[in-house]
């Protein structure tokens, strides 16, 4: 694991963008696997603006999304599939045909996460696979368990990440109890993964992803066994780490 220390969220932000623009300019056939939550979204518009300033193509790029709220469907407000094409797809040169999230409106959850699975594979997985952690140590919508999930499954969210959630959502009642996400598994098969943090609610869950045993009570912790992983976090963030 290689971490980059920040001063806070707008330098993660900049050189999480420069990391993905990277990606694009060295292969711009890339797959990328992306990721929703607060922490990407000043990453997406430094994106967009190096989209809008040529430094960047995304015409023949293809992107897979983590995770989706189950029973939700794609043109709901507080649907994942909203969410890029709001903070990211619409305002770049990307051919939506090309932009993948697992179905969250097909109620039959083992065929969703198996058509999401064989997307994934025929795509080769990602080139890169951008992520945020969870304040309980989950990546997608892995939860702490009892054992790292392999392939896209439905999981049931545990409290703290609907207590996290809810405050993107009018009611609290309405954050969906169920999201079907790509394992960890898939995630490790990612060539290269970076890990964005900030804020001082993620201290926790990065020392234990940085620094506790791999275990499955922490999901993060099995990126310290991923040969490529790129951790960018703020000084907030990473405030329970030794400093190196
Ligand atoms: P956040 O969520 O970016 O909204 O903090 C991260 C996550 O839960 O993976």
């Amino acid at each position: 694991m290689r971490i980059i220390r920040v001063a806070g969220y707008e330098e993660m932000s900049s050189r999480a963008a420069d990391v993905i623009a990277a990606q694009l300019i060295l292969d711009p056939r890339s797959v990328l696997g992306l990721a929703t939550g607060t922490t990407p979204v000043g990453a997406y518009r430094l994106l967009v603006e190096k989209n809008r300033r040529g430094e960047i193509d995304f015409s023949q790029v293809r992107t897979y999304n983590l995770d989706e709220y189950r029973g939700l469907s794609h043109d709901d407000s507080q649907s994942y599939h909203y969410f890029m094409a709001d903070n990211l797809f619409k305002h770049v040169n990307i051919d939506m045909a090309n932009t993948h999230v697992p179905d969250g409106s097909d109620p039959d959850a083992e065929s969703a996460c198996r058509a999401y699975d064989a997307m994934v594979e025929e795509a080769g997985y990602p080139d890169l696979q951008l992520l945020g952690i969870g304040n309980n140590g989950h990546i997608g919508f892995n939860e702490p368990a009892e054992g790292f999930p392999v392939g896209t499954h439905c999981v049931d969210l545990t409290p703290s990440t609907i207590q996290a959630n809810s405050r993107l959502f009018d009611d609290p009642d309405d954050v969906p109890r169920q999201a079907y996400t790509m394992g960890v598994g898939t995630i490790m098969k990612s060539r290269r993964v970076l890990v964005l943090a900030s804020g001082a609610a993620k201290a926790d869950a990065v020392r234990a992803m940085c620094y506790g045993p791999v275990v499955p009570s922490c999901p993060a912790s099995a990126l310290q066994l991923h040969p490529d992983c790129i951790v960018i976090a703020d000084e907030a963030a990473l405030a329970r780490c030794p400093e190196e």
